[in-house]
């Protein structure tokens, strides 16, 4: 008897010596099956009572239940520490200070060229204008020729272009999309043109890329009093109800008569400063009446048909807005300056 009692007693050595290094619940219950299963190790001792004599088998059972007692309470105590060692880990990695600043997101905000871009566009849509688009790589055809601007022309030499080949060039305005829409629309039209232009050329006041905004109005009988009125009331809009408007006689090949339009200088009220150079008046967009060979290159009858052209520069106006003195700050992207619009 002493002798069965010994035997079932040291499964308890070969199991402690299989429990320690578990280190996971499923590592607990692959041990749990090799002693306690159908086919387990104390399970087949338990089977193996019955071919005992009756005394040996009451002493050799209580043996193998008060074993089966403890190796089911010592999977539990493991189970239960391996549960805490756990949510220990867990809270180790996920613990947060709660002392610490939060992360502060800075909020975007619309760069001041879009605004005023937007600005500008909601004046002309409220005086039924619609808005046009076209590309910036341009054929010369567009940019140039059909604009009453040919080869050799010195109108060229008025803007510094940047060639990507004979015939293509980097738009150096927005005008080459009055050709676009009038070869692909008929009259009557009135839109406005906003995009990218290019010139070689770089100072405070100028950049390499800037923005125009373009307007074409056609129809029959429009007259250089629509163009007037149309300038005067987006300019007393964007800038003040009272600030002065002059049309000044200029050049442009593609436009006859055509004029410079400046408005009395919002700093000093036209007595004259730094900005205005001494002068009382800014230059802020050019414009005129559509030059009848544009109207002959796009297929239009300029005996039945008229119409006025405008273009002006986005940043310019932003710049007078704002009073900012360099251009390039638009674009350095620095948010101390982003960040005051
Ligand atoms: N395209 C001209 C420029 O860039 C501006 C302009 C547009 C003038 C339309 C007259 C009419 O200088």
């Amino acid at each position: 008897m002493g002798g069965e009692k010994a035997k079932n007693s040291s499964l308890r050595e070969p199991f402690l010596n299989e429990l320690s290094p578990v280190d996971s619940v499923a590592g607990l219950e692959e041990l749990r099956v090799r002693y306690l299963g159908k086919k387990g190790l104390l399970t087949s001792e338990l089977k193996s009572l019955g071919g005992l004599p009756p005394d040996e088998r009451r002493a050799a059972g209580a043996v193998l239940n008060e074993t089966k007692e403890f190796i089911e309470q010592a999977l539990a105590q493991r189970k239960q520490e391996l549960k805490d060692l756990e949510l220990r880990r867990k809270l180790a990695s996920e613990s947060i200070d709660v002392t610490l600043p939060g992360s502060y997101v800075q909020p975007g905000r619309i760069h001041p060229l879009t605004q005023t871009l937007e600005e500008i566009t909601d004046v002309f849509v409220s005086m039924g204008f619609s808005v046009e688009e076209g590309p910036e790589v341009e054929l010369d055809y567009y940019n140039f020729e059909a604009l009453n601007i040919p080869k050799e022309h010195p109108a060229r030499e008025m803007q510094d272009t940047f060639y990507v080949s004979n015939d293509i060039v980097l738009r150096t305005h927005t005008s080459p999309v009055q050709i676009r829409v009038m070869q692909r629309k008929s009259p009557p039209l009135k839109f406005i043109a906003p995009g990218k232009v290019y010139r070689c050329d770089a100072d405070i006041s100028h950049t390499p890329m800037f923005h125009q905004i373009e307007g074409l109005m056609v129809g029959e009988d429009i007259t250089f009093s629509h163009l007037k009125a149309v300038l005067e009331s987006f300019l007393h809009r964007i800038f003040s109800p009272d600030v002065p408007v002059r049309f000044r006689p200029s050049y442009f090949p593609f436009t006859e008569p055509s004029a410079e339009v400046d408005i009395g200088c919002i700093f000093c009220k036209g007595t004259g400063c730094r900005t205005c150079k001494g002068s009382g008046w800014i230059e802020i967009l050019g414009a005129g009446m559509v030059n009848p060979h544009v109207f002959e290159m796009v297929g239009y009858d300029p005996k039945k048909y008229s119409g006025f052209a405008f273009g002006m520069g986005i940043e310019r106006i932003a710049m007078l807005k704002y009073s900012i003195d360099d251009i390039r700050l638009f674009y350095e992207n620095d948010i101390r300056f982003l960040g005051q619009f």
